[in-house]
């Protein structure tokens, strides 16, 4: 399988999406993982795997524009066909988002268009849901309200702590990041006027793994 499609990710923490990319064969080279963090886990997993490493901390800029515009540089030097957000914790200004319109994707803790935002394993079980799970969707100017591409969904177990729901929630993310990546990867997904198109066919809905 050839490795010419190019993929940057962008992370805040300790990186165990990242690490799930890296232990999967992907048909795609990952260039480069950037973090708004210094010393992160992410970081060292990128290192560890030979992959080039850039540190920008936000932290250092004004405004978020400026530091979204400096960003884009950074990403723009490695040509990537793809913007993977890993547990990149930053709300991204419109600029950015529609500069990788149809070529920026994210992984949300959650079914959406349900429990966008925060904490969602504990709103989840707060509001006594049965089933939970994630999803890989296309970022749009909207906070997790892009075209979801892949689901993966599974019941809540009434032994589940937080915890314990957010490591299987995990779990099952590791498996499905992977998979959206490389059906990009292989031309089979397109984003056309706000549509998923698979092979060739406009999706009516996501893709939705059952883990039951
Ligand atoms: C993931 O659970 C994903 O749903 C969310 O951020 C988390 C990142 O975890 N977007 P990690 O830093 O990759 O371990």
């Amino acid at each position: 399988m050839s490795n010419n499609y190019r993929i940057v990710v962008l992370l805040s923490g300790s990186g165990t999406t990242l690490q799930s990319m890296i232990d999967t064969n992907l048909p795609a080279e990952i260039c480069a993982v950037i973090s708004n963090k210094p010393d992160v886990m992410g970081l060292s997993r990128a290192q560890e795997a030979g992959i080039p490493t850039h540190v920008l901390e936000h932290t250092g800029y004004e405004s978020r524009e400026a530091f979204d515009h400096d960003l884009k540089g950074l990403i723009d030097q490695y040509e990537a066909d793809l913007v993977v957000l890993a547990g990149f914790m930053r709300i991204l200004s419109d600029d950015f988002v529609n500069h990788y319109n149809g070529r920026l994707i994210n992984i949300h803790p959650s079914l959406l268009p349900k429990y966008k935002g925060m904490h969602t394993h504990q709103r989840v079980m707060d509001a006594g849901e049965p089933l939970h799970g994630s999803s890989v969707h296309f970022v749009n100017a909207e906070l997790d309200g892009g075209p979801v591409l892949l689901q993966a969904r599974l019941p809540v177990l009434a032994a589940d702590s937080v915890e314990s729901l957010e490591l299987r929630i995990k779990t099952k993310e590791h498996l499905i990041y992977p998979t959206a990546i490389t059906w990009l990867a292989e031309g089979r997904i397109e984003l056309t006027d706000g549509e998923i198109h698979m092979d060739g066919k406009k999706m009516t809905g996501p893709v939705v793994m059952d883990y039951m």
